[in-house]
């Protein structure tokens, strides 16, 4: 079979667009509404997307007088869409920086059990340096040292995931055995972050493990991606930025010792579709009207963990000496560099460079007719920049509505995309390996028999 495209609904605010949320054409129902989520999973699902996925930060933004957000906590929603859906997989983001691995490990694994095999985690180590305040206030977490704790925060969740082997439970009522005992193991983890006892209080889940996501960009987080992600998500304003990530990310992967197909490369994508190019221009410019520079100053500080722009003129064209150099930046680096090498490339100016971000914070933006986005999908796909998208309606729902109802039929007719589900589980739509279950793994072989012998 052709190799298929893998498609990813970003549910953000009333759509990706800051100023979605004040026009007309986006979803009247209040944010902390879950008919809102639940209303956009199913229209996900009956699209036959992969999976939805929630985006998450660990402290109001400055911005919010201007700047609603996904207000509600993501996995208490990811369990709220477990019960609402049937087929599609669900994605919550969580910080490792800022939670214990015991808490994150039960919580994911019970929303794997309450969905039937559907739960992804998209792991992050928290770069917004207010988040640090709301926890302990010892003051923000430099980079290296968020995923060196991340690492080890891996090593752990994966234990505490394998402590069940998938054979554990019996539930059996005539011989009185509820679970076996032996195929439950501690994990005894003593680390320089973390002790834990384990295991897990609770059977394996469907998916063995949930599916885990990442994002990260910089080195150290292309890294961390290379050995733990099983799909990623990226942000590009360009193809070739995109093909060098792509290319990086697999190389990276081989070099841990995986298979290239099983970590999955996601950019973001943030099409306008309307039936023709001057229409879909038009909807762009009419939600451009919308915004508010003073709000896009204030996200691009946060950007460059606070940096003070508030001196420089809207309308004179950038230089890159207007920016700290990303290796100063502790927050997310790697989109500090995405937004100087634009500087570098357009020399915009303020105005310009925050319309542009205003789209999709960076991701790569476009306007178009369902055809046109189409033969730029295939064009990412074919030429090694994506294995699939992160798709980010501008404005939701009736971008995502565009989407489904004109590319996805599209896709469909090249065969590029599928026609229908044909698994269950997360894992089957994107394709993904089992994670072996650990009673056949042979040190628990051994010491099984070993427990069995009486030693
Ligand atoms: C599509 C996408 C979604 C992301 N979602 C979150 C999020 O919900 N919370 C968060 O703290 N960071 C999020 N990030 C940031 C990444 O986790 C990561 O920190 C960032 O890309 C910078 O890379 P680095 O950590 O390697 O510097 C997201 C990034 C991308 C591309």
């Amino acid at each position: 079979m052709q190799r298929q495209l893998h498609l990813n609904l970003f549910i953000h605010g009333r759509g990706h667009h800051e100023a979605s949320w004040r026009h007309p054409s986006s979803s009247p129902l209040a944010l902390t509404d879950i008919r809102y989520y639940v209303d956009l999973a199913q229209r996900a699902e009956a699209a036959l997307f992969d999976s939805i996925f929630l985006a998450d930060q660990l402290a109001l933004g400055g911005d919010v007088a201007q700047a609603p957000r996904t207000w509600l906590e993501p996995i208490t929603v990811l369990a709220a869409l477990a019960t609402a859906t049937t087929r599609i997989g669900l994605i919550a983001t969580a910080s490792t920086t800022y939670t214990e691995p015991f808490n994150l490990a039960r919580q994911f694994a019970s929303v794997d059990h309450i969905s039937n095999g559907r739960a992804a985690w998209n792991i992050v180590t928290s770069w917004l340096a207010a988040a640090a305040d709301n926890y302990g206030g010892a003051g923000a977490v430099s980079h290296a040292d968020r995923y060196t704790r991340g690492d080890e925060f891996m090593r752990v969740v994966t234990e505490l995931w394998d402590s069940w082997a998938a054979d554990a439970v019996l539930d059996d009522r005539g011989s009185g055995i509820y679970a076996r005992r032996e195929r439950i193991r501690p994990i005894n983890h003593r680390g320089e972050q973390f002790t834990v006892a384990g295991p897990l209080n609770m059977p394996r889940c469907p998916q063995g493990r949930p599916v885990l996501v990442q994002a990260g960009s910089s080195d150290t987080g292309r890294r961390f991606a290379a050995r733990h992600a099983e799909a990623v998500f990226t942000a590009h304003m360009a193809k070739e930025t995109a093909q060098e990530f792509y290319a990086d990310l697999k190389r990276l992967a081989a070099e841990e010792g995986r298979a290239p197909e099983h970590i999955l490369i996601l950019p973001g994508l943030s099409p306008m579709i309307a039936g023709t190019e001057a229409e879909a221009e038009r909807l762009v410019r009419e939600v451009n009207e919308l915004t508010d520079p003073e709000v896009g100053r204030k996200r691009l500080s946060g950007r460059f963990g606070g940096q003070d722009f508030s001196h420089l003129p809207l309308d004179r064209p950038l230089v890159p000496e207007d920016f700290p150099s990303p290796e100063t930046v502790q927050a997310a680096r790697s989109r500090t560099e995405v937004i100087l090498n634009l500087v570098r490339r357009d020399r915009p100016t303020l105005r310009q460079l925050l319309g542009y971000l205003a789209g999709a914070r960076g991701h790569y933006v476009t306007a178009g007719t369902p055809e046109r986005i189409a033969d730029l999908i295939e064009d990412w796909f074919t030429s090694g920049a994506a294995d699939g998208f992160n798709i980010m309606p501008p404005l939701l729902p009736t971008q995502l509505d565009a989407f489904s109802s004109g590319v996805i039929p599209l896709l469909q007719r090249r065969g590029l995309f599928r026609t229908e589900y044909t698994g269950e589980m997360l894992r089957q739509h994107y394709g993904l390996p089992w994670p072996p279950s650990v009673s056949d793994d042979p040190e628990w072989k051994a010491e099984l028999k070993e427990t069995a012998a009486g030693v």
